[in-house]
């Protein structure tokens, strides 16, 4: 299903802090996941859906953007930007970047959290929009711990009740997806040039204003890749398969390797792992359901498990990561175990480790 030529928000101007020292450099959204910038397969996505054009809001790092998806012709879309001084937060941006759009008032506009990657069937998404006449159509899904996303509890007619961002004892699982479709008229009632959150006061205020909010749940892969463990998962579930992606620069299987990537005959390569442009994977090393970044070398022997590991990076013999961030130009020495959540910090260098642990003899 295929709505006519639909106009798209991507929000994308949150400084990733919680994937540092992935972002240090680099914003989130242009991460490289399964082999292509992330928003490449959302982008992909939403135009399999019917959008021709979208509005980057953006503010950290901002011309970077422009630099990889430049006016949008390589996808077949036609991309603007706008750029937020300060960042007014997502309601801000969304008004803000409304400036930009061509659609009428009664238009429908869909609006896209910049970090997500859905299966959903968005064309439905807005179809059950348009039918039901609503104010806001929201994407939901449910997740085990709802703490930290926004708890979105639904009537039996699907009119949302009310909209809880990251409450400490949620009262449902049903959660806010990251993916809403505006009324456009509805947009511009958000006040102009002002910090606003879409989720602490555009959505609250229009369900206590009596307005027609509605939930689209459904049950289909869905994931926020905003930490390191979900941003890796992310990756290794679009390179297996799990997550169809008309971006995927290759077929979907037990690794994608890049090109120049060297992988040994008598490694070991699974789980969804991606082997960067010229990253080489020597002999007896095994690496699963990870992230090699460009110019990475993960040496003889050597263990990496739901890793990543950054551009030019060397995890040298022997050396075991498991749920660890290698920052770019890091030197994991021999020797060396790393693991849950350690994120080693760009151009660090980690001498060799001879102590062992009797649990390891
Ligand atoms: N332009 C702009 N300006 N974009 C922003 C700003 C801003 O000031 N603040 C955040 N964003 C963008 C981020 O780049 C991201 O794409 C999106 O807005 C959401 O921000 P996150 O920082 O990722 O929020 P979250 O993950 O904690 O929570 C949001 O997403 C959850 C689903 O993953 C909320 O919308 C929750 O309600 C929701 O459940
Ligand atoms: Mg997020």
């Amino acid at each position: 299903m295929r709505s006519p030529d639909l106009e798209a928000i991507l929000l994308v101007g949150g400084q990733g802090t919680r994937l540092r020292p992935l972002t240090l450099r680099t914003p989130k959204p242009l991460l490289p996941t399964a082999g292509v910038p992330f928003l490449a397969h959302q982008l992909a996505k939403a135009r399999a859906h019917g959008v021709r054009r979208v509005v980057f809001a953006t503010s950290y790092r901002a011309s970077m953007f422009t630099e990889v998806f430049g006016d949008g012709s390589d996808l077949g879309l036609e991309i603007v930007y706008m750029t937020e001084e300060t960042p007014l937060g997502t309601g801000g941006a969304i008004r803000n970047a409304a400036a930009a759009l061509t659609c009428p008032p009664e238009s429908p506009v869909l609006v896209l959290n910049g970090d997500i990657l859905s299966g959903h069937d968005i064309a439905a998404q807005v179809g059950l929009h348009v039918s039901r006449g609503a104010a806001v159509t929201l994407h939901l899904t449910e997740v085990a711990d709802a703490s930290r996303f926004g708890c979105v509890p639904t009537g039996a007619d699907g009119r949302v009740t009310a909209f809880l961002e990251k409450m400490a004892n949620p009262v449902t699982n049903r959660i806010n997806a990251g993916c809403y479709v505006f009324q456009r008229s509805v947009i511009d009632t958000i006040p102009a040039g002002q910090v606003v959150s879409v989720e602490r006061e555009t959505f609250p205020s229009l369900i206590e204003a009596g307005e027609l909010v509605l939930g689209f749940a459904d049950s289909s892969y869905w994931l926020d890749v905003g930490t390191p463990a979900a941003f890796v998962q992310g990756s290794a579930d679009l390179v297996l398969g799990r997550l169809d992606s008309p971006a995927l620069p290759g077929p979907a299987g037990e690794f994608l390797l890049m090109d120049g990537a060297v992988v040994s005959p008598e490694a070991k390569v699974t789980g969804g792992t991606v082997v960067g442009r010229r990253a080489t994977v020597e002999a007896g090393a095994s690496v699963r359901g990870s992230v090699l970044a460009d110019d990475c070398v993960v040496a003889s022997g050597a263990t990496v498990v739901d890793s990543v590991v950054g551009t030019g990076a060397r995890v040298a013999a022997g050396a075991v990561l498991r749920q660890v961030v290698v920052g770019d130009e890091a030197q994991i020495g021999p020797g060396n175990e790393l693991m849950s959540g350690v994120r080693v910090w760009p151009g660090v260098r980690l001498p060799e480790c001879s102590v062992r642990f009797s649990s390891d003899v």
